[in-house]
Formats: structure tokens, sequence, C-alpha cells
């Protein structure tokens, strides 16, 4: 089946936080968004079909996981990963972000120190700071057009810290993080005792030439020192359905983490998510490769018409996620005005680089998983905004 990643269809008024809530989150509904990190594709027909049928059904009372839903996602992570896991390794949280939440508050105490990689996904610093825990930063080092984990600034401020949040494929920077680089990353952690939670949602969103590595299959040692948090939400777009799958080879740690979400009552997925993943990671693989050709070809789109139009801003080209850096530097404005100029005269909601802690400041993140009008439409906005502002 060929799926239609070019149609555009309208999601105002579908309780969406991308298109309904720009008025809230802007001061201004008729902007174009190009923010929050979920897709304005439809999910594989598969997926949406499994939906119907279950709703047919009727009754939608309390759920289990069932030994069907862990083999799919046994046998996703063995397909697509290389990844051998056992089904008892998956743990059940809403989402992510919640899981960090809980890890932070199972595995730290208040005041402990826990670092993470800025610029990154900026719930990562609330999760710290909201618990009461103490933020390190080691940032990553950006050099001649690409980001590097900085290890020597790591292995500075490593000392007291408790766990490591890593974000892999990194969002927003869109770095695939090598094997070398994960290993040299996760020895250091075993040396000095730090927990290692692998952010991994955009796992599936890998662009050609690159190969993303689970953290925990580098070694024995390494999974037995990690949490990985996984979902369907990103590669399916199934982020409303509140289902992601956080894998903990490690009993003990596994044991401390149920505990808490057991303790928050939160254990129980709901209904549609069970369905939709399980249904998106058996019949699925088909429509991911397809939306991966799709977003390949939005970059070059993005990156042709930048060079061509807007010489300043500058694309860092990602290995993953349908996420793009742009270095707006070159503009010269003041962050406050780099905001304006887009949102007053551009009209389009990017994601300012700022709110993705230190060194994000001069750069915007670009949604690029839209059909290709649409990103065409946004592109051409920032352009003539640029003209009349050359020509003011
Ligand atoms: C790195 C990263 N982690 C987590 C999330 C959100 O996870 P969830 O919706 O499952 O809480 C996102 C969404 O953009 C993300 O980019």
């Amino acid at each position: 089946m060929r799926y239609d990643f070019d149609k555009q269809i309208n999601r105002f008024q579908t309780a969406s936080e991308k298109w309904d809530q720009l008025e809230e989150h802007f001061g201004d509904k008729d902007l174009l968004p190009m923010w929050v990190a979920d897709m304005d594709f439809a999910s594989p027909e598969p997926v949406i079909e499994a939906i119907k049928q279950r709703a047919e059904h009727g009754i939608f009372g309390y759920t289990v996981i069932s030994d069907e839903y862990l083999d799919a996602v046994v046998n996703w992570m063995q397909v697509r990963h290389d990844w051998a896991i056992q089904k008892d390794w998956v743990c059940h949280s809403p989402g992510v972000v919640p899981a960090l939440h809980f890890i932070v508050q199972s595995f730290t105490q208040p005041g402990d120190k826990v670092m993470f990689q800025p610029p990154v996904y900026y719930p990562f610093s609330k999760v710290i700071a909201n618990n009461g825990r103490e933020i390190v930063y080691n940032p990553l080092k950006y050099e001649n057009g690409r980001y590097q984990m900085d290890l020597d600034d790591l292995r500075k401020k490593i000392a007291g810290v408790k766990l490591l949040i890593l974000c892999s494929p990194h969002n927003p920077v869109g770095r695939v993080w090598t094997k070398e680089e994960l290993a040299e990353l996760g020895r250091i952690c075993l040396e000095h005792n730090v927990l290692v939670v692998s952010d991994e949602i955009h796992f599936d969103l890998v662009l050609s030439g690159h190969t993303h590595t689970p953290f925990a299959a580098i070694s024995e040692e390494f999974a037995q020192n990690a949490i990985i948090c996984t979902a369907p939400s990103k590669t399916f777009n199934l982020a409303g359905l509140q289902i992601s799958n956080i894998i903990i080879p490690n009993q003990k740690l596994r044991k401390v983490f149920a505990d808490t979400v057991d303790k928050h009552f939160l254990g129980l997925p709901g209904t549609f998510g069970l369905v939709a993943a399980e249904s998106a990671y058996r019949h699925g693989g088909e429509w991911l490769d397809q939306l991966l050709a799709y977003l390949e070809q939005n970059l070059d789109f993005l990156t042709a018409y930048l060079q061509q139009n807007l010489p300043e801003l500058k694309v860092i080209k990602p290995e993953g996620t349908y996420l793009v850096w742009v270095d707006c530097r070159g503009l010269g404005l003041s962050l406050k005005e780099l905001e304006q100029f887009m949102l007053q005269k551009a009209k389009v909601a990017f994601n300012q680089g700022y709110v993705f802690g230190p060194g994000g400041e001069g750069f915007i993140r670009i949604n690029i998983a839209c059909p290709r009008s649409l990103l065409e439409e946004g592109l051409s906005r920032v352009s003539a905004a640029m003209r009349s502002l050359k020509k003011g």
C-alpha cells in the first residue's frame, strides 16, 4: 500500500495542542504551527482499523498488558533494532516524561545531582527541578557545524552525580549517537556509579546512513545499569493515546520503578493505546519506511529552500528525528527580536532554541513532519517576512 503523506488533514478542533492552542501559547491563532513534536500525518491504516474494531466491541473496562502485546514489542526491538529483550523487562508508563519523573523519584533523593546534555528536550530540566533535585549541565559541543558530546566536561562534573538523562537520538540537535560515543559515555557512568536513563523515544526515526544503537544493547554491564525509555508515540503519531514502554533489564531497578508507578495508580494502560501500539508494532513497518523516505525529502526541500532564499539560516543536518535545528544567529537579532520576527512578521510558530537550555539561544526548531505543501507555506512566510525586513 502507498501512503499519501502529501494529504493535508485539518487538525483544528481536534483537541490538538499543536493546532488548537496557538492563541493560548503565542497569543495569535493565525499562525502556522511547526512546533509541538507530533506529525500532521494519519497513523498507519492497520492501526486505525484496529482501533475501529476495538471501538465496535463497545466495552472499555480495566485493562491488562497481554502476552500478544509484549510479543509485538519484543519482536519490534529485535527486528528493527537488533536488540534482544525479554517480555518481563517491559514496564508500562503513560508516557516517557511521566516515566522520567518516576525514575528521578525512584532512584534519587531530594538535593541529589542529575546530569543531562543541553540544548535538549526541555522537560528534562523540569523533571529534575520539580522534584527538588540539582541539575548538572554537560553541554554539547558545537564545532564545525556538528554537535558532539563533551566527555571531558562530563568527567570533570560527574563526581556526586546519581543519574544521567541521555537523549538518544537527540532532540533538538538531531544526532544519532554512534555506538562508540555511547560506549565511552557508558563506561564513565559505570566507573562513577551513575545510572543511565536513555530516552530513546525517537529511536525509529533515523535517517539513511545512520543506525540507532539502543544503549542497553551495547553490553550486559550497560544493560544492568540502564533504563531505556521507548514508545510508539513519535514513530506512529500516537502521542494522544498515552502509552510508552520503559525497558528495564535489571530486575532490582525494575521492581523499584514498577512500585513507584503503582504508588501513583498509573499501572493500567488505556484500551486504545494498547490496541494501537500492538497493531503499529505488528503491521506498521511498511508505513514507517515510507514515512522516513518522505521525511528525508522534506529535509532536502527545507535545506535547498533555505540555501536559496534564506542563507542566513543554517540547517544543522539531522541524523534522526523529524525536528530540524536551525542556526539563526546570522540574522543578528536578539532572542526577543527573533521570536517576535517569526511570530509577528512570518506568522509561523517554531520552538525557540533558548527553551532547550544553555546553547540553544539563537536557534529555532522546525518540525518537518507535515505535508510538503505546509512546509513550503511556512518557509515562504519566513522568506516574505525577511524580504520586508531587509527593505525596511
Ligand atoms: C526526547 C523526548 N522525550 C520525551 C518526549 C515526550 O514523551 P511522552 O509524550 O511519552 O511523555 C518527547 C516529545 O517530544 C521527546 O522529544
